[in-house]
């Protein structure tokens, strides 16, 4: 999707801005976004789906405003948060995918369909009986990945996804990103992870102050970083 962000400045509750003067246009398949604790990226990301609608400028999605059409963006954008427990719903595995494709006109074999193979492609097959809230922390971030994967968006944008997993839940939910077909933002801590993006923005202060290479940008990065001390 061309994710068009123009003259956004934003404060919650009319407070500070958080975010600054931001005009980008990204339409890589492979979007970074790092920065420091506090300098604007989870309030960035949370716009591109409608979650926070700037208070100046605006925000559009393939020309969908997400202040004026924040439905049809959602539809078409899936969000991850950080916290699988926050998005996960439903008790069992199989019934938390099959919550995400209500309301779609969808008889319960082709939702029971669906959910299958979903689980299937994201390392979960047969465990759609299981309790949800048993799973491992990498297992239930890779079925919050599911569940937002199984309502086909056109780009997913994702929080810290592998924050509070360990190496190798972090590798099986970086694995499953790096082999989706559709447009990804992601926002981390984990510098490895972008190594093969298309464009890394950098964030400081509210601001956006770099956007490059994956190399060009984590190297602007570690520098702030030492300046900061
Ligand atoms: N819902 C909210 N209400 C009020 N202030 C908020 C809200 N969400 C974020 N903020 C403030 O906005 C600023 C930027 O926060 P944000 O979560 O975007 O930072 P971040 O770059 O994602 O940081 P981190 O790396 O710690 O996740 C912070 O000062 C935070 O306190
Ligand atoms: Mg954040």
């Amino acid at each position: 999707m061309l994710i068009d962000v123009r003259d956004v400045t934003h404060g919650f509750d009319g407070g500070t801005p958080v975010l600054r003067d931001l005009t980008i246009r990204l339409e890589e398949p492979r979007i970074g976004v790092i920065g420091a604790n506090g300098s604007g990226k989870s309030t960035f990301a949370r716009m591109l789906n409608g979650l926070v609608v700037p208070e100046h400028g605006t925000v559009t999605l393939d020309g969908l405003d997400t202040a004026r059409q924040g439905r049809q963006v959602r539809g078409r954008v899936g969000f991850c948060f950080t916290d699988p427990d926050a998005q996960i719903v439903m008790p069992t595995v199989a019934e938390d995918v099959g919550f995400s494709l209500r309301r779609r006109g969808l008889s319960k074999a082709e939702i029971a369909d669906r959910v299958d193979s979903a689980l299937a492609a994201h390392g979960l097959a047969g465990r759609g009986a299981h309790p949800a809230h048993l799973l491992s922390g990498g297992q239930k971030q890779l079925l919050a990945l599911t569940a937002v994967l199984v309502t086909e968006p056109d780009l997913l944008v994702m929080d810290e996804p592998t924050t509070l997993l360990d190496i190798r839940n972090a590798r099986r939910v970086a694995d499953a990103v790096r082999d989706l077909p559709q447009q990804v933002v992601l926002v981390t801590h984990h510098l490895d992870l972008l190594t093969d993006f298309d464009r890394v923005l950098v964030f400081d202060n509210s601001r956006l102050v770099h956007d490059g290479s994956p190399s060009d940008s984590i190297a602007h990065y570690l520098d702030l970083m030492d300046h900061d001390r």
